[in-house]
């Protein structure tokens, strides 16, 4: 018997995946950043929540220039966060509650403080030890001018000059990011070799897979040729086709090199891969059948509250990777976007990184927002695929937007002169207990990033006591979905609803969302999850509804 291409059975298929932020999770050891031992305290918090495994954001060694997306050792646990012990415990006690593992690897760049980095400084130019990073002289007479005009993802020049051992100014090296983030030359051997021994000190631990960071930087176009992307491109690209440094064809072999190494292992293990393309048709070339097992439907969260807008992306979604055998995934927050309790009520487009403070245009209306972002949800977790949770998208929280300027710790933040503020909104430590210091975050009250006063609200010991609550709502959605296996499903549109409605079937179960301003009448069926109250018959605004047969 032949298995159409998106039956397969591998639990990455169809898992809702959470996204755990260490630094802002929960701190037991009392600095105020979050650690390992404080996700192993809540993995009951996360089972009960009913979701299939855990991603955690870096927690390897590193100097937390850019929240540890700057990794000085790959293979060790940063300090802050706890110890390789401590990894070891958190994750044999999610294994022994059926959650899965996946640890964020960071293969574009390192920190500067990498001992490869360290060496590259000290060596001449043109050395082996050069040769792993991206080394340039400069232009000019002097060598005084970048090598090209390429512009860091998070502002200003994507490259440095550096001193040379013996005191002058030396070469130049290329940094998308912070610079305390040097590309690595993925052209290198030794770099290909590094990461492959990487993939296996982890796999040897345990994990079942992998999210891939900038999964569509590695390879730059030979030549270096510069590139001025248009006034209002999305700074990780996304809407741009042909730029140097994303999505060049050579990314693929290593992804397919990575992929074998993956086979070494036995059971099902994921490679999940950070890739802002333009469309789901160009992402899905990440997980063609020997490449990567997901990508991030970014396409997805970039749609608007727009029912035609939905329609559309959801189709051309499960068309493009299920013609490559892939899972569509699907996702709405992450720790570099803002939160969709936000983000669904801003009325103008937001690209990806800028984020929202103090002094942005048209801020979101909160009960607009949470109300859209409850429908979203509920539309979301109802498709076939694989579908990603951020950490406190559960509780509702919102984008913090009135963050004091001297508590931003964004690099976008400080390489643009403050003109972007960047994404700590999203990041700002989530509450447990409404009347406990640090909303339960940390047990004296310590939080790297202060805690609006409205999260004791939102926390999760009142939601917890309420059945209309967020989290309840995601507890119910995610049973039913596993009982009703709705991510193994197959999606039939409905129509006769009108333009801003999302109609559809999946696993005996109707659809319906309504992102329109009037109330639609809802056909007949027994309510198993709604986002919001109903008005009789009828499916008011920014409102969706799952209904089972009667
Ligand atoms: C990815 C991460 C982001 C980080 C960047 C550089 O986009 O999600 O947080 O700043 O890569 O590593």
């Amino acid at each position: 018997m032949t298995e159409s291409p998106r039956s397969g059975t591998e639990w990455w298929r169809t898992a809702v995946i959470y996204q755990i932020y260490p630094r802002s999770f929960a701190d037991t050891s009392g600095d105020g950043i979050g650690d390992l031992r404080g996700v192993t305290e809540h993995l009951d918090d996360l089972a009960a929540l009913g979701v299939d495994a855990l991603w955690l954001s870096p927690f390897q060694t590193s100097p937390q220039k850019d929240a540890g997306y700057d990794v000085a050792d790959y293979c060790d646990v940063d300090p802050i966060f706890g110890t390789l012990a401590d990894f070891d415990e958190m994750l044999a006690g999610a294994h022994a509650r059926g959650i899965r593992i996946i640890v964020d690897l960071v293969p574009n760049h390192s920190s500067d403080q990498h001992a490869w980095f360290q060496q590259a400084l000290a060596a001449a130019p043109g050395s082996r030890e050069r040769a792993r990073y991206m080394f340039r002289d400069g232009r000019g007479d002097d060598g005084s001018v970048p090598p090209n005009n390429w512009e860091s993802v998070f502002g200003g020049p994507a490259w440095s000059r550096i001193t040379e051992a013996d005191g002058t100014a030396g070469q130049w090296y290329l940094h998308l990011f912070d610079a305390s983030q040097p590309d690595f030359d993925w052209s290198n051997p030794e770099v290909q070799e590094m990461f492959r021994g990487v993939l296996r000190f982890w796999l040897d631990r345990g994990v079942d897979g992998f999210r891939v960071d900038v999964a569509h930087g590695l390879v730059k176009a030979d030549g270096l040729p510069d590139y001025t992307p248009p006034e209002d491109a999305a700074s990780m690209g996304g809407e741009e086709a042909d730029v140097p440094y994303w999505g060049q064809p050579g990314v693929h072999e290593i992804w397919r090199d990575w992929r074998r190494v993956m086979e070494e292992y036995d059971g099902d293990r994921a490679l999940c891969a950070e890739a802002w393309m333009p469309g789901p048709d160009i992402t899905a070339l990440w997980v063609r059948s020997d490449e990567m097992h997901q990508a991030f439907n970014f396409p997805y969260l970039e749609t608007a509250w727009r029912a035609a807008d939905l329609r559309e992306v959801i189709t051309d979604s499960l068309r493009a990777f299920g013609g490559v055998g892939a899972p569509a995934t699907w996702v709405l927050s992450n720790h570099d976007v803002v939160r969709h309790a936000s983000r669904l009520a801003l009325t103008a487009e937001n690209p990806q990184g800028a984020g929202i403070g103090p002094k942005s245009k048209g801020k979101p209306d909160p009960v607009v927002g949470l109300r859209r972002a409850r429908a979203a949800t509920t539309l979301m977790f109802a498709l076939p695929g694989s579908a990603y949770v951020y950490q406190g998208e559960e509780l509702g929280l919102p984008e913090v937007i009135d963050l004091p300027d001297e508590a931003r710790q964004d690099p976008t933040w400080f390489r643009t002169g403050g003109e972007r503020y960047g994404r700590d909104g999203c990041r700002v430590p989530i509450p447990w207990v409404s009347d406990a210091p640090a909303y339960g975050f940390s047990p004296e009250g310590a939080s790297w990033l202060p805690q609006p006063a409205e999260f004791a609200g939102f926390a999760r010991d009142v939601q917890e006591d309420d059945p209309d609550s967020t989290l309840w709502l995601y507890r119910t959605l995610l049973a039913e979905r596993r009982e009703r296996a709705l991510g193994a499903g197959e999606l039939e549109w409905l129509d006769g609803f009108g333009d801003d409605v999302v109609a559809f079937r999946n696993g005996g179960l109707t659809v319906v969302a309504n992102t329109g301003t009037d109330a639609v009448t809802l056909p007949s069926g027994v309510v198993v999850a709604q986002s919001g109250p109903l008005a009789g018959d009828t499916l008011p605004a920014d409102t969706a509804v799952w209904l089972a047969d009667a």
